[in-house]
C-alpha cells in the first residue's frame, strides 16, 4: 500500500478508496454545489443537460443517474422523460443524497453502490454518471452493472473530468486544478477534499481506456466529445 493510502482518497484502491471516498462526499455535502458552481462557472448544468440530451430518452423512458450526488443530473433527465417516465438517483453516501431529496424534484432516490446496482436486469433505457466514475474503485465492475440494468438498445452516457489532449491547455489546467481549486476548498476547510480532483483526475483512465472498458463491457457505438478546453468529457455508448 502507498504511504499515505490509508489517509488520502487519491493513493488508496479497492474497498479503502470506496470508504474514503464516501467519507470525503459525506464531509463536503453541504458545500458541494457552490463548489461545483464556482469552479465551472456555473456550466455544469449546462453540461449535464448536452450529455443527458446524448441519451435520446422518450415521454414514459426509464432512466438511473448513478453517484448521483446532490442530484442536479436528474433534473435534464426529467424534462426528456416528462412525468410518466421513471427517473432513479443511485447513490452510496446519506448527506449527498439528502440534498438530492431536499430539492424537491421530482424522481425516486435510493441509497446503493455504483457496482451494485439495486435494478433489475434489462429495465432502463438510459443511464447517467457524472462525475462519479473517476470515484469507483472498481470501473470496470460498475461498467458491467450499467450494462446490465439497460434494456438492449439502451444508452449510457459518463460526464466526467479529463485532461486536455493540448499541451499548452494542459499546463494551464494543471495549474489552475493543482493551487487555485485547493485553494479555493480551503476557504470553506476543505482542501484535501479539491486536492482529491487534480489527483484522482490524473489518475482517472483516459479517454481511449475509458472506451476500451466500455466496449469491454458490452457497449457498442463507443464515442467521447470534449468540452471545456478539454478538461470535461462525455462518453456515450450503446447497449
Ligand atoms: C463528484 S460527485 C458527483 C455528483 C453528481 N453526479 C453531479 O453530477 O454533481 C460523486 C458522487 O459519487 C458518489 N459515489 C462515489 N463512489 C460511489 C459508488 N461506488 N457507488 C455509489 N456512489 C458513489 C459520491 O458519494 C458522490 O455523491
Amino acid at each position: 500500500m502507498p504511504k499515505d493510502a490509508a489517509t488520502e482518497p487519491w493513493l488508496a484502491s479497492g474497498s479503502l478508496k470506496r470508504e474514503q471516498v464516501r467519507q470525503m462526499f459525506s464531509d463536503i455535502s453541504s458545500t458541494y454545489d457552490f463548489m461545483n458552481s464556482a469552479m465551472s462557472l456555473r456550466l455544469h448544468h449546462r453540461w449535464r443537460r448536452q450529455a443527458a440530451k446524448q441519451l435520446q430518452l422518450r415521454p414514459g423512458d426509464k432512466v438511473v443517474d448513478v453517484c448521483t450526488g446532490t442530484g442536479d443530473f436528474v433534473l435534464p433527465l426529467r424534462a426528456h422523460v416528462g412525468e410518466s417516465g421513471f427517473v432513479l438517483g443511485v447513490d452510496f453516501c446519506s448527506p449527498m443524497l439528502e440534498r438530492a431529496r431536499a430539492k424537491g424534484i421530482l424522481a425516486s432516490w435510493s441509497i446503493g453502490d455504483a457496482c451494485s446496482l439495486p435494478l433489475r436486469s434489462g429495465l432502463v433505457d438510459g443511464v447517467t454518471v457524472g462525475w462519479g466514475l473517476r470515484n469507483v474503485p472498481d470501473i470496470a465492475a460498475a461498467l458491467r452493472e450499467i450494462a446490465r440494468v439497460l434494456k438492449p438498445g439502451g444508452r449510457f452516457v459518463c460526464l466526467d473530468m479529463a485532461v486536455p489532449q493540448n499541451p499548452v491547455l494542459r499546463t494551464m489546467s494543471r495549474l489552475i486544478f493543482n493551487h487555485a481549486i485547493p485553494a479555493l476548498g480551503a476557504l470553506f476547510g476543505r482542501r484535501r477534499a479539491y486536492t482529491y480532483l487534480p489527483k484522482s483526475t490524473e489518475k482517472f483512465a483516459t479517454r481511449e481506456e475509458l472506451a476500451e472498458l466500455m466496449r469491454q463491457a458490452g457497449f457498442t457505438d463507443v464515442k467521447w466529445s470534449n468540452l471545456f478546453f478539454g478538461n470535461i468529457c462525455i462518453h456515450y455508448g450503446k447497449k
